[in-house]
């Protein structure tokens, strides 16, 4: 099969990197996709570095073996934690979210003030920050961990008075901060535009780490020659635990999935 026919894989720790999926979808629709939710080991924001590096590496080997030519981590803990090792282990190339999205927020503040909130183990993890020093030296960069929101998007709390008041708590920080610019450093929270915007004000833009990354993983296909020509590519889902749960929230993001594989694995 000629190399530009080849899929890209996706994979997150779960459902949230569907995010990605769709931004990469609606850039970019005659690409083949392949995601995977590691719904078995999720969440990845509470546990170690070793844990996050071993699932990591476990899918991007049956990824891998999908025949894929380029790599998405789409969650935010494992670009934060495994990249290095990822990058090390594959023999294609592999794209994560942290530096797009800093990139991004480089180029969006005015004022050099940004803020970015995450899984806990994205935030200890430093990633964010140091990406954001390196694009613009001198900018003033703080992180915050907010591990309640993921629930709370799976649950389908989008809009409710609790995730409000969860946003107005984990945000206080913020206020009076003088951020003009606010990383969504995880899969889940763009789900939670409205509610986020609501709290921060309106002077504040929200980065949205998806959508940059579909930008400069179609720049990197470009460069490289591998954009896939011709009809409307194929998605294909694979879970590792509960594939019905997942499909009936793929369904409810909006992601036309038809069905969804279970492949179990130990790492
Ligand atoms: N996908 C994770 C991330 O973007 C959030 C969910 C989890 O903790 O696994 O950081």
């Amino acid at each position: 099969m000629k190399k530009s026919q080849r899929p890209i894989g996706v994979f997150d720790s779960g459902i949230g990197g569907l995010t990605v999926l769709s931004a990469l979808a609606r850039r970019m629709p005659n690409e083949h996709l392949i995601y995977f939710g590691d719904t078995a080991h999720v969440p990845y924001g509470s546990k170690s570095k070793e844990a996050v590096t071993r699932f990591s590496l476990a899918i991007a080997r049956f990824l891998e073996s999908k025949g894929i030519k380029l790599l998405v981590v789409a969650c935010n803990t494992s670009s934060a934690l495994a990249l290095r090792e990822l990058k090390s282990a594959l023999k294609i190339p592999v794209l994560g979210v942290i530096e797009p999205g800093a990139r991004a927020a480089a180029a969006a503040t005015r004022n050099g003030r940004v803020a970015v909130i995450g899984t806990e183990a994205t935030v200890r993890s430093g990633a964010y920050v140091a990406a954001l020093k390196k694009k613009r030296p001198g900018i003033h960069a703080k992180a915050l961990a907010c591990p309640l929101f993921v629930p709370l998007v799976e649950e389908g709390w989008w809009g409710h008075r609790v995730t409000s008041e969860v946003a107005k708590d984990y945000l206080k920080p913020l206020r009076g901060s003088g951020i003009d610019a606010l990383i969504l450093g995880c899969t889940h929270y763009p789900l939670l535009k409205k509610t986020i915007s609501r709290v921060v004000g309106p002077k504040v833009r929200l980065i949205d780490s998806a959508e940059q990354t579909a930008v400069e993983t179609e720049e990197l296909l470009d460069e490289m020659g591998l954009k896939r020509r011709g009809g409307p590519g194929r998605r294909e889902f694979y879970a590792s635990d509960a594939p019905k749960r997942f499909l009936r929230i793929a369904r409810l993001l909006g992601v036309k999935a038809k069905s969804v594989k279970l492949h179990p694995f130990d790492a």
